[in-house]
């Protein structure tokens, strides 16, 4: 079943195609942020990405984009300043619509989860080199992920683990955690994420690799969608990604 027939909505947006001028749509947090940015490039980068967002869940619910009420959560310092998990209240629904965005050079991809049943979200892009730094094994890998890497063929490598970093900065992000729990805590070599403590661990997961190309992306990215259920989940043919033979 793909991410769609789930109740997900995805769209890859570039960023330079945003209208800046549409930043009216945002409210006083998302501005509040904005103006911390010193670099006028990530500055924009984080407007074009909040207006891409309004953009699409207005798409999707018929809600107007400056309607829409963000309550992000930091589970962190819990300040809802505008960051941490990314909910929005809509005129059109009860509750918080849960969505996730993620960035990487001139992309950004957004998605939102339209069925109410599925309690966290997360979507992450990276170009093909993220991951390519030495120490990432160690940082970032459990012992068996690092056990699959020696059996993949050197000019793989890169690609294995950048896969594996997306789906680690998705599953972080639908915990709503981010990066607050050490990926290396998180295997995501298998169709499920394990590792993970609390009911989350024990919720109905799935965790999908994406097409580059099928979302519109350049073909050197790599991407992923995590998403979790509370059992019991009234869907019983929830499916989860297929992963290639031998791993990521
Ligand atoms: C979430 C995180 C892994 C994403 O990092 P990244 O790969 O550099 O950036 P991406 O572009 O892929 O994702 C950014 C988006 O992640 C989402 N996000 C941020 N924190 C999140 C969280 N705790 N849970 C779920 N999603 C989160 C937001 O939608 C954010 O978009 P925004 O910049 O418009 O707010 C990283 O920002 C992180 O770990 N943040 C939490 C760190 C923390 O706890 N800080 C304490 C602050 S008080």
């Amino acid at each position: 079943m793909t991410a769609a027939a789930r109740g997900l909505s995805l769209a890859a947006v570039r960023l330079s195609d945003v209208d800046l001028g549409l930043a009216h749509v945002l409210d006083e947090a998302e501005v509040a942020r904005a103006s911390t940015f010193r670099s006028p490039a990530l500055r924009d980068a984080f407007l074009a990405g909040r207006i891409a967002l309004r953009l699409h869940i207005s798409a999707l619910t018929g809600d107007s984009p400056e309607s829409l009420e963000e309550h992000y959560l930091c589970p962190t310092c819990s300040s809802g300043q505008g960051h941490g998990i990314p909910r929005y209240r809509l005129p059109s629904r009860p509750g918080l619509l849960r969505v996730s965005l993620s960035r990487s050079g001139s992309w950004c991809v957004v998605a939102a989860a339209l069925d109410d049943r599925i309690a966290g979200i997360g979507v992450d892009i990276e170009n093909g080199s993220a991951a390519d730094f030495e120490g990432f094994p160690s940082l970032a890998m459990t012992a068996n992920e690092r056990g699959q890497l020696e059996k993949v063929p050197p000019a793989l490598k890169t690609r294995f683990q950048t896969r594996l970093w997306v789906r680690k900065e998705a599953v972080l992000k639908a915990l709503g955690t981010g990066l607050a729990k050490a990926p290396s805590l998180v295997d995501v070599s298998g169709p499920t994420p394990s590792g993970l403590t609390g009911p989350p661990g024990r919720a109905l997961w799935s965790l999908e690799d994406l097409s580059p190309a099928g979302l519109g992306l350049p073909g050197d990215f790599a991407a992923s969608i995590a998403t979790f259920a509370e059992i019991p989940h009234a869907s019983r043919t929830m499916e989860y990604g297929h992963l290639p033979a031998g791993g990521p």
